[in-house]
């Protein structure tokens, strides 16, 4: 079986159903109220005005909204959007036909915008300020720069690793917008959107109690949602009941505290330096991961939750983390609590 909280790989079934149940309206989008605040007046503003909406970036962690924040932006601005990922822009000249076949007030999205090449991003750079880009056509000494024009588009960055942006492609977002984990109560109401969606009733204990295990994150509580409906089908129940959520999440192995596999790992380090801080290269090297996947990626959930602290020396367990792996607290060390 495949882990269930794994959050970035999908499979086709995935997809499919995702786009199903992906809100396309702002009345649908839980939570996020400030980003959602931000943008609507953003927005509202530039459709006064009739003028393509500033360039936009999302970093946040996988599974927060951000590529279904893009399809409602472009849904509230009436606006055609390409939706494209940095791996797929091997060369300039790839971007330079996606940038010339844009019309007025189009919007581009690319997500994982952290991965252009350098020589992608330059091209990217002069599109997004002057919307312009320079060509060279033919080489060596006959070889001819040409300037060709962009209509006014409106680009829409995702990024999970903010750190590996560079600065230079930074400063050409008119807006950036961190996305948030969801409290619990949020992510309830998403599942119950969902399985209305799905056509199944759910209760609201059940919904809580898929939305507590689901770190925070609508990709994973839809997905066990999902799951926990096989179980009520299988079981022959009409609505799904929270006994049957119990036993399904529990039957699947998910902990109560939304945790991965990954999460536990880095905990299960930090707690063995009895109180020390660890640094990140060392806790990257132990977890056999780079350190911006461990700064970007794994810490802000347990950083959000009060699991893990930064420091200057480094990173060290909280008090919870201690109790919720049961391990005594370093009292001894005195360096901690
Ligand atoms: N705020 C939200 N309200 C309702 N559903 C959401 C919300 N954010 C994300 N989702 C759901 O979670 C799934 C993953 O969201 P997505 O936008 O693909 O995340 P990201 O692009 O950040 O990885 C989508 O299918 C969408 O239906
Ligand atoms: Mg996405």
């Amino acid at each position: 079986m495949d882990r269930m909280v794994e959050i970035e790989t999908f499979d086709a079934e995935e997809e499919t159903v995702e786009q199903t149940l992906r809100p396309d309206a702002w009345s649908e989008y839980i939570g996020q109220e400030q980003i959602k605040k931000n943008l609507g007046v953003f927005i509202q503003a530039s459709k006064k005005r009739q003028e393509a909406l500033d360039h936009v970036l999302f970093f946040g962690p996988p599974g927060l909204g951000k590529t279904t924040l893009a399809l409602i932006i472009a849904n509230e601005m009436n606006a055609n959007i390409k939706v494209t990922a940095a791996p797929m822009i091997e060369k300039s000249g790839d971007l330079a036909a996606i940038l010339t076949n844009l019309e007025e007030g189009d919007i581009l999205f690319i997500d994982e915008i952290h991965r252009l090449s350098p020589a992608v991003e330059e091209i990217l750079y002069s599109s997004m300020e002057d919307f312009r880009i320079d060509i060279i056509i033919g080489s060596g000494p006959a070889a001819q720069t040409v300037k060709i024009d962009l209509p006014r588009f409106t680009l829409i960055g995702a990024t999970t690793r903010a750190g590996m942006l560079s600065n230079p492609l930074r400063d050409r977002f008119g807006m950036s917008f961190r996305m948030q984990f969801y409290t619990s109560d949020e992510l309830a109401k998403i599942i119950v959107q969902a399985s209305n969606k799905l056509d199944k009733e759910i209760v609201h204990n059940a919904s809580l109690e898929i939305a507590k295990r689901s770190r925070g994150t609508p990709r994973i509580a839809l997905r066990l949602l999902r799951r926990v409906r096989d179980f009520a089908d299988v079981a022959d129940e009409k609505d799904i009941k929270h006994e049957r959520t119990k036993y399904a999440l529990d039957e699947l192995g998910i902990n109560s505290h939304g945790f991965d596999e990954m999460d536990i790992r880095l905990l299960k380090l930090l707690v063995s330096a009895k109180g020390r801080a660890m640094g990140l290269s060392t806790i990257a090297a132990a977890l056999s991961e780079d350190e911006g996947t461990v700064e970007d990626v794994l810490e802000p959930y347990l950083l959000a939750n009060g699991y893990l602290e930064r420091t200057a020396k480094g990173r060290k367990a909280t008090r919870a983390t201690y109790e919720i792996l049961n391990v005594a607290l370093p009292i001894e060390e005195g360096t901690l609590f």
